[in-house]
């Protein structure tokens, strides 16, 4: 079992909750759906696989729109799956995207949703993976957090740097190698649009949107970090850690605190006969 898996299995399964971040949820999958719906009429019985399915909610948003989808999804984690597999007619299998070509039919899919899941997959492996499964007029939405998100904090952290306490000292040298070697999130919007081209996909649609997000008290900030959006469920730390290093982080910032979380919400389509 991988680390991530291990994580999302024993801990963030627990907590994920999107209503949490409503907004950037919200947000995000209704610009998802809004993307679809220019390109598929609402009757056409859509082929839809989810990378990264998590619990289902964007397929549930999907099926509600596309009342006879066909819907398939691959998690690594059961516990997440399970969330999921409540819905009714939903094709979910265990196991890793990269290994999805094992479990799905040959190009078969009009659409292939990867939605906050760049930062462990990449996007070179999403592109790649989806030249084999998408058919000839199939497309990708893709939804991401960029590394330009949470651009205070980052600063903010970096300034642990210097500082003669060990324990922060400790937490920048963390966060900085989390966020460099193991996030494989791009860097910027404009590196999605150039990791496409080398793909030779076209973006067909595209929103870049800026989310801010007011925290209140330590403790939110907290349950902000946990629950999913601030990409520390990918520091695989045990809770009491994530705990000790986010009091640690927001100690000397004065409450409320708002920073920006940049989201690029984008569809994809080969460019070549396929
Ligand atoms: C941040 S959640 C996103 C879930 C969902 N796509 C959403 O938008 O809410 C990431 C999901 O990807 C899954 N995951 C991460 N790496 C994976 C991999 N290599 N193969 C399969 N699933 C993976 C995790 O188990 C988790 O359910």
């Amino acid at each position: 079992m991988s680390k991530i898996n291990d994580t999302y299995d024993k801990t963030i399964s627990k907590s994920y909750d999107c209503s949490l971040n409503q907004e950037i949820f919200s947000v995000t999958r209704s610009s998802c759906l809004e993307q679809i719906k220019e390109i598929y009429d609402k009757y056409q019985p859509i082929k839809t696989l989810d990378l990264g399915v998590g619990d289902g909610q964007y397929i549930e948003k999907l099926s509600k729109y596309y009342t006879n989808i066909e819907a398939h999804g691959i998690d690594s984690s059961s516990e997440m799956l399970k969330k999921a597999l409540y819905k009714e007619s939903f094709n979910g299998v265990k196991g890793k995207i990269e290994e999805s070509g094992k479990y799905f039919k040959h190009r078969y899919f009009d659409l292939i949703n990867a939605h906050f899941i760049c930062c462990y997959v990449g996007l070179d492996e999403i592109f790649k993976l989806s030249d084999n499964l998408l058919n000839k007029d199939g497309v990708i939405s893709l939804c991401t957090s960029t590394h330009d998100s949470w651009s205070k904090i980052q600063a903010h952290m970096k300034n642990h740097q210097g500082s003669n306490n060990t324990i922060r000292k400790l937490l920048f040298k963390y966060t900085n190698y989390i966020s460099y070697n193991n996030n494989q999130s791009p860097r910027s919007h404009e590196e999605i649009v150039s990791n496409a081209e080398s793909h030779d996909y076209s973006m067909i649609m595209c929103k870049k949107c800026t989310i801010r997000q007011t925290l209140h008290s330590v403790d939110e900030a907290l349950a902000f970090f946990i629950k999913g959006s601030w990409g520390a469920h990918s520091y695989r730390l045990p809770y009491w850690m994530l705990q000790l290093l986010t009091k640690h982080a927001f100690s000397d910032i004065e409450f409320p605190f708002t920073d920006n979380h940049k989201i690029s919400i984008c569809t994809f389509k080969k460019n070549r006969e396929i």
